[in-house]
């Protein structure tokens, strides 16, 4: 049987778990989410909290190489976890292809969806490298946009597939 260890309500316990390659460690109560776990302890801004229920896609990261809604994740779920967020998909100061053709296809606005949409779109394409409209759309389809009407998010991700292939 698994061992599991007992956390009194209010304790703080250490989390310490793999971000974008960089071993990382912080303070969890054992209801903090894991979106604020990355924000507020491990400082890590660049996953959005819309919704916090689950359905806006903002918070979307990869857990242990799954696509996970952090703001639906306890933090202490990611103890010796493998996490990728926005800020792992290129180095500080420069953009990737898909975040090159994001700009270049007017794919945001506010931006406030785009760190999500950025992570479920670069799992997609490790998966789907050669996808139709409609593949895309069905993969957009868990993530909501006030601003773009998902035009430009289409053109943008379906352009990075094609000059990859
Ligand atoms: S904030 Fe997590 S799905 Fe909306
Ligand atoms: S760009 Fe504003 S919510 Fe998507």
């Amino acid at each position: 049987m698994t061992d599991v260890k007992r956390i009194g309500r209010d304790e703080r316990v250490r989390v310490t778990c793999t971000v974008n390659g960089k071993r990382q460690s912080g303070f969890a109560e054992p209801r903090t989410l894991l979106s604020d776990f990355l924000r507020h302890e491990l400082y890590l801004y660049g996953t959005h909290v819309g919704c916090e229920h689950g359905v806006c896609g903002a918070c979307t990261v990869t857990l242990n190489g799954r696509l996970a809604r952090s703001c639906m994740t306890f933090a202490v779920q990611a103890e010796g976890a493998a996490i990728g967020t926005v800020e792992g998909l290129s180095d500080a100061g420069t953009l990737n292809a898909l975040q090159r053709a994001f700009t270049e296809f007017g794919a945001l606005q506010c931006g406030f969806c785009t760190a999500g949409i950025l992570i479920s779109a670069t799992h997609f394409l490790a998966k789907v490298p050669n996808p139709t409209e409609e593949d895309v759309r069905a993969m957009l389809s868990g993530h909501l946009c006030r601003c773009t009407g998902y035009e430009g998010m289409v053109r943008a991700i379906l352009s990075v597939a094609e000059s990859s292939s």
